[in-house]
């Protein structure tokens, strides 16, 4: 078995390292430069794991699975997807985009993560030791999820009508949130050019250009780039500077919850 992340702050590629450390799979970022056909004819199995956005897939994701459509026709597939508190069908959403649709999927789940939207004032941006609880969780439920697969119990998370149903009230409108959003990442005054966003952002979307950061409008909101700026100069989405950035998983708080 082969498990492909995207990972916008981390939250995602900690699910893929723990499932895949206890299902004894391969693991790699969709952003590596690697022959992914090749990797994915060796397997019988693909996983997938990404952070839901308002109940959809992020465009990284979707790009690499219909890249590799051909690749994965006829894979056993299974999928990992994170989230905040709730998405409905959020690991259900990604079979819109495999060549089989629902039918190749052996197994779904959901993990609920800590909060990376740092400027959504609902909700409160932890870091370290206030995301145990959440990862001991999070890291119980990967490795249960490996089992499983292994054992080859079929569990699919987010695929009963009522969870798509529930999915649907965010994911109609997604599309629009996120065609606005592509071109809309605002730079404030506070940018001192250091460059970092560009260095990191996974889309290529922003580069060093004469007057400062420029944008391609290929943003994918994955927020990487607002929870990093030193200066939090840089907003998506939500144009409110964050008070404070999600620093992501470090390996302090991995030790913690195992
Ligand atoms: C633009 C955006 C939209 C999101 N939408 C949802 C959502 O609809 N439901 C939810 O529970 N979490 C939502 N989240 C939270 C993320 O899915 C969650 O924090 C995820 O674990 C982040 O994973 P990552 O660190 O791998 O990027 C959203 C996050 C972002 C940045």
């Amino acid at each position: 078995m082969i498990v492909f992340y995207f990972s916008g702050t981390g939250n995602s590629r900690f699910i893929a390292e723990r499932f895949s450390r206890a299902a004894g799979a391969a693991c790699l970022s969709v952003e590596e430069a690697a022959d992914f056909d090749a990797l994915i004819a060796q397997e019988d199995t693909v996983g997938f794991c990404y952070p839901v956005y308002g109940s959809c897939v992020p465009r990284p994701m979707r790009e690499f699975v219909l890249t590799h459509g051909r690749a994965l026709a006829n894979k056993r597939i299974v999928i990992l997807s994170t989230q905040l508190v709730f998405s409905g069908d959020g690991a259900h959403a990604l079979c819109a985009f495999l060549p089989g649709g629902k039918s190749d999927v052996v197994y779904a789940e959901h993990f609920n993560m800590p909060n990376n939207i740092a400027n959504f004032s609902l909700f409160a941006v932890k870091n370290g030791r206030q995301n145990r609880t959440r990862l001991v969780k999070a890291t119980r439920k990967a490795e249960r999820a490996a089992d499983e697969v292994l054992r080859g119990r079929i569990r699919r998370r987010g695929f009963h009508w009522l969870s798509i149903l529930i999915g649907k009230s965010q994911s109609m409108l997604w599309p629009l949130v996120e065609k606005r959003a592509a071109n809309d990442v605002r730079i404030s005054a506070d940018c001192t050019r250091c460059g970092l966003c560009a260095r990191i952002c996974p889309m290529q979307n922003l580069t060093e250009g004469e007057n400062g950061i420029e944008q391609g409008g290929k943003c994918a909101v994955c927020y990487r780039c607002v929870n990093a700026c030193p200066e939090r100069a840089i907003t998506t989405l939500i144009h409110r500077k964050p008070k404070k950035q999600y620093l992501g998983i470090s390996e302090e708080t991995v030790r913690l919850s195992r």
